[in-house]
């Protein structure tokens, strides 16, 4: 049976970190009101020559070395972004010229801060098949480049920054092996208008802004997320009690408390970087999947879950032996 096995995990961030007490120095906001509603201290904002492709290339060279493997090793490269460094080609081909790999498959995958899930299972999917044997999966993004500085409700959540994990092709005999052993995804393109960016490419020919209605956001987030990761433990045949840690997409604190209690799962479990990094979108699992092993939390053998969500809406989860 083949699995596809996280054997390296890197990130990157923006040399820039911006504390709220300096953001409440351009914007009618304050750290007590940021603290409170998200929990979020801190984020990274990319300057100038830093983009969504020069924070995945670190990401990488750091997930390469953690694994041992050469660049040039590297079949597939995907890439989780909204933000993009040009409309085409993808970053992910930028990002292989930047590793300087002289042939691999590299394309992005959109899905807003659920890509790196979606990116996971279409990978995890061609191992699996054996298209792909030695993968790079991103998620990177410079939200910061999309957001209203003069909209308090939305500029205060997001930060830049990125995180990539190598996913190899390993033969395992054993159904109790190392490897991702479930993921299950969703789309609801209803809810458009809660979370969208008002520009495009085919629509206004501008990029655009971030908007969001985010009480709305929120209870959707809750009842999403604690299902989807309901569901893809059952299909993985375990209960919440035999997670070790939930690795999820960093929004809000708050939504991060009340969907591990919907679940059970005891606040320990939960990694949590939103305090440090704010909302990077697509970058928040894999940075805060890096942080956690890194720090030594994450040990191999141990059950993990991701889980995202985002505009669209669509979400996510996995579940790892990793
Ligand atoms: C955005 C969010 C933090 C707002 O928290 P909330 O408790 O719902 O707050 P509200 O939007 O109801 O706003 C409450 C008040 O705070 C004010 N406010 C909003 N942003 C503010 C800011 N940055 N600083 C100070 N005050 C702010 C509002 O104007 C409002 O004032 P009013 O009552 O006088 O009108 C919260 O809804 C959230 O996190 N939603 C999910 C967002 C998310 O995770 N999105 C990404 C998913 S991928």
């Amino acid at each position: 049976m083949i699995r596809s096995v996280i054997t390296g995990t890197g990130s990157a961030l923006p040399v820039r970190r911006v504390s709220n007490a300096q953001l409440a120095e351009q914007v009618d906001t304050s750290d007590e009101w940021i603290v409170e509603r998200t929990g979020i201290r801190f984020r990274h904002i990319a300057g100038e020559g830093e983009t969504t492709a020069t924070l995945a290339a670190d990401a990488c060279r750091a997930a390469l070395a953690a694994a041992g493997v050469d660049a040039q090793d590297i079949d597939l490269i995907v890439l989780a972004t909204a933000t993009p460094d040009q409309t085409f080609p993808a970053s992910a081909t930028k990002v292989q010229a930047m590793l300087g790999i002289d042939d691999c498959v590299a394309f992005d995958v959109a899905a807003v801060c659920s890509g790196f899930l979606y990116a996971v299972q279409v990978v995890d999917s061609m191992i699996r098949s054996g298209v792909a044997k030695r993968a790079l999966v991103i998620g990177a993004e410079t939200f910061s480049r999309i957001l209203d500085w003069e909209d308090r409700t939305t500029c205060v959540l997001f930060g830049d920054g990125a995180g990539a994990i190598v996913l190899e092709a390993q033969d395992t005999a054993d159904e109790g092996g190392r490897g991702i052993l479930t993921t299950k995804l969703h789309a609801d393109g209803r809810h458009n208008q809660l979370l969208y960016v008002d520009g495009g490419v085919s629509t206004t020919g501008t990029v655009g802004k971030l908007r969001m209605k985010g009480r709305e956001v929120f209870r959707h987030a809750v009842t999403n997320l604690a299902a989807v990761m309901t569901e893809s433990l059952a299909m993985a045949g375990l209960s919440a009690d035999q997670v070790d840690w939930v690795v999820p997409h960093q929004a809000n604190a708050r939504i991060l408390d009340a969907t591990a209690r919907k679940l059970g799962l005891a606040p320990e479990r939960v990694v949590v970087t939103v305090d440090q990094h704010a909302n990077t979108s697509a970058a928040s699992v894999p940075l805060a999947l890096d942080v956690a092993v890194r720090d030594g939390r994450i040990q191999q053998g141990q059950i993990v879950v991701l889980e995202a969500m985002g505009g669209g809406f669509t979400w996510g989860a996995a579940v790892i032996r990793f």
